[in-house]
């Protein structure tokens, strides 16, 4: 038997992460670990029946935990990730899955190779009002995509260990590689640093695509409004995703320019159009439990999760090349191209999202 699970960080997110393993995995939910003396006493507190310790090897030691959820600090993912997987357990990690595109692409190779799952926690592609995007791309009903842009904006959670791309960034770079279905090939970003040495506050990053399409992503926990929006702009129409608003997350505009037919002048001219507003109805799911869902379904099934190793390294490749534009004073970079290993597959296979899993 090896259906128990164990969680690993219970702070802001192992919060969530714990209130959603309660509910779907009940009492097989077996053990939680946290360094902190202060978390592990709220912990035992909510969760009585758990086992909470700050002993990984208790956890790892155990032959009836099958899966491992690790919610710790981005630095520590990729070595606690290495270690559940030697340790021969299923991994479900928070994101960014690596500091390292080298780290990301062993911990992805390792599980391939060990027939283990490994997941990366990218929620916004487990988001109905994403999932909803996509389709409607995919579909042409966008046209083609020319740009997209992001903004993930707020006054708080300053971190002091790593700058604002790789915080919350991670985001911005799963969704748009998940809405456009394809990689990102170069990026150019600049930054400002305010409050920790050596650490961005803010993030003005513009990240290239195949087909001339950019997406330009500004993150900030230094901001006065919170924003968490991000606009797609096709040439049939545009959408705008704010996750801000729950009666409108996508609003559909039927706007665009379009080319006129020519007048003998040799100027090429447009006429704007400027038509009907449209808010599709979209599942209440909650995303973190659809994610959830998804992971344990893998762990049952041996199923290759929609976000495995492979679509997290493809992020952290973005956040790498990031860096080295930063560094070149925002100069655009090549990002590198994530190959998996003996396939010529290159992005992760289109495993559809059960979006009632979890919705009950
Ligand atoms: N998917 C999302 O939407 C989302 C949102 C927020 C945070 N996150 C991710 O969740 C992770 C945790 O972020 P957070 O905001 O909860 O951080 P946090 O600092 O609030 O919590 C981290 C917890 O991990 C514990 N910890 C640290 N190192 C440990 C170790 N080696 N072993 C055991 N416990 C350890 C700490 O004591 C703390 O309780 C980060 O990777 C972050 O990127 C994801």
């Amino acid at each position: 038997m090896t259906s128990k699970i164990g969680l690993i960080g219970f702070g802001y997110w192992g919060t969530n992460l714990a209130r959603n393993l309660a509910r779907l995995a009940g009492p097989r939910w077996r053990y939680l670990v946290d360094a902190s003396p202060e978390r592990r006493r709220a912990a035992t507190k909510r969760y009585p029946d758990v086992v909470v310790t700050d002993d990984l090897d208790a956890l790892l030691g155990d032959d009836e935990v099958g899966a491992v959820l690790i919610a710790t600090p981005a630095p520590s993912h990729a070595p606690l990730a290495r270690r559940a997987l030697a340790a021969g357990r299923h991994v479900f990690v928070e994101k960014p899955l690596a500091m390292s595109l080298a780290d990301a692409v062993a911990l992805a190779d390792t599980a391939d190779r060990s027939g283990l799952v490994l997941m990366v926690g990218h929620t916004f592609e487990y988001v109905p009002a994403v999932e909803w995007m996509r389709e409607y791309i995919r579909a042409g009903e966008l046209g083609d995509v020319l740009y997209l842009h992001s903004q993930r904006l707020n006054l708080g959670r300053i971190q002091s260990d790593l700058h604002s791309f790789w915080s919350i960034g991670p985001h911005d770079v799963s969704i748009a590689n998940h809405l456009l279905g394809t990689d990102a090939r170069w990026v150019a970003a600049q930054g400002g640093r305010y409050l920790h040495d050596g650490v961005e506050d803010v993030m003005f990053v513009t990240v290239g695509y195949p087909g001339d399409v950019v997406a330009h992503m500004h993150v900030s926990w230094l901001d006065p409004a919170k924003t968490r929006r991000t606009t797609v702009v096709g040439t049939r129409r545009m959408l705008v995703y704010d996750d801000l608003r729950p009666e409108a997350r996508v609003t559909v505009f039927d706007k665009g320019a379009e080319p006129v037919e020519p007048d003998g002048t040799g100027v090429r001219r447009y006429r704007l159009r400027d038509g009907a507003v449209h808010v599709p109805e979209l599942s209440t799911a909650e995303p973190l439990a659809l994610e959830l869902a998804h992971f344990l379904d893998c762990v049952r099934t041996g199923t290759r999760p929609r976000t495995d190793g492979w679509n997290g390294a493809r992020v952290v490749a973005v956040l790498e090349a990031a860096d080295a534009s930063l560094r070149a004073g925002g100069a655009a970079v090549a990002v590198p191209r994530v190959e998996i290993p003996g396939s010529a597959r290159t992005r992760t296979d289109d495993a559809s999202l059960d979006l009632t899993a979890a919705a009950s």
